[in-house]
């Protein structure tokens, strides 16, 4: 006898701009036999561009606007919460979301929020990373999925997608191979995720088993 499958996770997307990784985990979630779905999407600013593909992709769409909170950052994270609980979201997915959290909400949200960042954690930290990556000369860059914690782009790995430097790379030569890699890092991670593959000990990720290797995604000089 074979089990019913497991509920899929219900996945919130937090945006500030044109959301292509948010888009990129929507294609993914549109597999009825993926084990998320995209239930939200919601944005910091009304004129975020990603939040009209996700409507044209029949996605509950939300904008809370961190202008309306002045200071108050903490009012700004209650208000997130509250949309993530009036959902009924499971995990939290950060695509290029622009405002730095308080402690509270990577609290609240802990173990079960993830960001993408543009290059291979823990190196590059921050903005810029393109730039500060061909400034070192680093022969390859990369993205990483981490789940949140509260201290900026650290928190255990998930996965990182590694890309060549070309020598000719500039900083938007380079951000476009960072970023068609993000677009299948993140689908990949998040499959991982809800999936329950991932477990975190002593600050690690472990993923289990055969999944393992699922955790690293090498995009190879001659197709990048
Ligand atoms: C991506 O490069 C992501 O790694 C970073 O912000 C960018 C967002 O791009 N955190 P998009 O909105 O997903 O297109």
């Amino acid at each position: 006898m074979t089990g019913a499958a497991p509920p899929r996770k219900r996945v919130a997307v937090l945006i500030s701009g044109r959301g292509s990784n948010m888009a990129a985990l929507i294609a993914a979630a549109s597999d009825p036999a993926w084990p998320a779905e995209i239930a939200l999407v919601l944005a910091n600013r009304a004129d975020a561009a990603g939040l009209a593909s996700a409507a044209a992709a029949d996605i509950a769409t939300t904008v809370v606007e961190h202008r309306r909170y002045g200071e108050d950052r903490e009012a700004f994270e209650w208000a997130i919460d509250r949309e993530l609980g009036a959902a009924g979201i499971d995990l939290v997915c950060l695509a290029g979301f622009m405002r730095l959290f308080t402690p509270w909400l990577p609290g609240r949200w802990a173990g079960r929020m993830l960001n993408i960042h543009p290059a291979l954690l823990p190196a590059f930290k921050g903005v810029d990373t393109h730039a500060r990556a061909l400034a070192a000369g680093v022969r390859i860059h990369g993205a990483t999925v981490h789940f949140v914690v509260p201290e900026m782009d650290s928190g255990p790995i998930v996965a990182q997608a590694a890309v060549p430097v070309h020598p000719d790379d500039t900083a938007d030569t380079l951000a476009a191979r960072v970023l068609a890699a993000e677009h299948r890092l993140y689908p990949l991670a998040l499959k991982l995720v809800a999936g329950d593959r991932v477990r975190i000990v002593d600050g690690r990720c472990e993923i289990a088993g055969a999944a393992a290797a699922q955790g690293a995604l090498l995009v190879p000089a001659d197709s990048a």
